[in-house]
């Protein structure tokens, strides 16, 4: 469903993402982990669209100097120069790093940008039912202003805004960042129930190994924009540098 090819990027004459290969099947949910700094964020704008969309503005304006190179490919289209909203109509939506929502916006007008490239009501209605399901609480607050969530129902909006796109490929960028180990758990959960009663695919980028190993098909370690390690859910858990590196034990 989603490959990538030789992927790199350059900040000015910084590289961020090096020589980048990863791919995604249909239904699969794959993870890739890295420290800070490690590119996670580069390649998720990457395949976005946001990266290209900002390098094109810096360009005009004489700013940052952006480099994109490689191929990404979405179900056999290349979408590497694409505009983001011609890859959000391909299927690929992302919840952003730092889990951000309108904060003065209600959560409904949050889930509902999330559609406003939809003009099926019948089935926007269905997915804006799906999400209020998986996740309770915000049903309970749909007339709140999302700036007032806790953290944890933040990052549900946003996940759940990126769902409204109906995608069929859900990149989440640091979706446990900043949440209680017990509060972790439970989303990483639902985001599986996403995956297992959707069939959406499901590409996630993450520090903590640990928990989210448990819930991922395959992964890969990312280490200053190269990808060093990769395998099944089973291969990284028995390799001995991600057991000391990244599991500590
Ligand atoms: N706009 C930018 N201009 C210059 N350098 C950048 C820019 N954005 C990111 N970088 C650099 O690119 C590298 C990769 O950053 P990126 O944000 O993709 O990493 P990350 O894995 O998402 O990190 P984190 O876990 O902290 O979110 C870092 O060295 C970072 O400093
Ligand atoms: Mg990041």
């Amino acid at each position: 469903m989603l490959e990538i090819k030789d992927l790199t990027v350059y900040y000015e004459s910084a590289i961020a993402v090096n020589n980048v290969n990863i791919n995604v099947g249909e239904g699969e949910v794959v993870a890739i982990f890295g420290p800070n700094g490690a590119g996670k964020t580069t390649l998720l704008n990457s395949i976005s669209g946001l990266l290209y969309e900002r390098s094109k503005r810096e360009l005009q304006r004489g700013g940052e100097r952006i480099t994109i190179l490689g191929m990404i490919k979405f179900n056999d289209v290349d979408i590497t120069y694409s505009s983001p909203w011609d890859r959000i109509r391909l299927g690929i939506a992302l919840s952003p790093e730092r889990r951000r929502v309108f904060p003065e916006m209600t959560v409904y007008e949050n889930l509902l940008s999330g559609a406003y490239l939809r003009r099926d009501r019948d089935k926007i209605k269905k997915d804006l039912e799906f999400i209020l399901e998986l996740f309770p609480s915000l049903r309970d607050r749909l007339n709140q202003l999302a700036g007032f969530l806790s953290g944890g129902e933040q990052q549900m909006l946003a996940i759940g805004r990126a769902l409204m796109t109906n995608p069929k490929l859900l990149m989440l960028d640091e979706p446990l960042l900043g949440l209680a180990p017990i509060v972790q758990l439970d989303l990483l959960e639902r985001i599986r129930k996403i995956n297992v009663e959707r069939g959406t695919s499901i590409l996630i980028a993450e520090q903590y190994v640990s928990p989210t190993i448990e819930f991922i098909d395959r992964g890969y370690i990312m280490e200053t924009g190269v990808i060093t390690i990769e395998g099944t859910k089973d291969e990284l858990l028995e390799n001995p540098q991600i057991k000391t590196a990244y599991l500590g034990i």
